[in-house]
């Protein structure tokens, strides 16, 4: 039975889109893109997910009198959507320990940046690459990881290096991360999840064969 992804949104989408595409040219084995939730009702990822006939869903953090009231009403609606995986894509709002508790390992996010690196409260977006940018360093690129109670500490499933270029700006360079790493690990993280080639190990992520 494929298992049911449900991905979690709130801006452009070009991450969901990688996973669309991915899911199009049936790289995604095991898994269907089943609903798309977004965090505010402005998030293009919206239109990308009509126009690939996903069903969206908005719940905004406005709409709820705290983060754990939020993260409480999410947790029911991927259960009542009978979601096995909930793959955080350019979702930008603080869920409290509630997710990870219903969904112990089977939640993903795509870090714009090689963790530990540039990670924690506060790293997000553009950020990220203004922090590598101003730190000098000469590699960054992206991680997949499980997410836990902590933000950007969870066991790391998958990464890929990107170079930084003489003359970067933090648009530039997070578009090269976008390009040659994002939109490559996240789909090969979320294929290798549904075929249950995951194995985490306390810190350590297994990929089977
Ligand atoms: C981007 O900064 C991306 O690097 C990070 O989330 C932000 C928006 O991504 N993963 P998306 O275009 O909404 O997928």
């Amino acid at each position: 039975m494929a298992k049911k992804i449900a991905v979690l949104v709130s801006g452009g989408g070009t991450n969901l889109q990688a996973l669309i595409d991915a899911q199009n040219r049936g790289e995604i084995v095991g898994g269907s893109i089943t609903a798309v939730i977004a965090s505010s009702p402005d998030a293009y990822a919206l239109e990308r997910a009509a126009k690939a006939g996903i069903p969206g869903f908005v719940l905004a953090r406005r709409d709820f009198p705290s983060a754990r009231a939020m993260t409480v009403a999410l947790v029911e609606k991927l259960r009542s959507l009978e979601i096995d995986l909930v793959v955080m894509a350019g979702f930008m709002v603080i869920v409290t320990e509630e997710l990870c508790q219903a969904y112990r390992n089977a939640i993903l996010n795509i870090h714009p940046a090689l963790i530990p690196s540039f990670c924690g409260r506060g790293a997000y977006g553009l950020h990220v690459h203004e922090q590598a940018l101003a730190y000098g360093v000469k590699v960054t690129g992206a991680t997949v990881h499980f997410v836990t109670e902590e933000p950007d500490a969870g066991p790391v499933v998958l990464q890929k290096a990107v170079e930084v270029r003489e003359g970067d700006t933090p648009e530039v360079l997070q578009r090269r991360v976008m390009e040659q790493a994002e939109w490559k690990l996240l789909p090969r993280a979320v294929s290798l999840f549904c075929q249950d080639r995951l194995q985490v190990e306390g810190r350590i992520v297994h990929i089977l064969p």
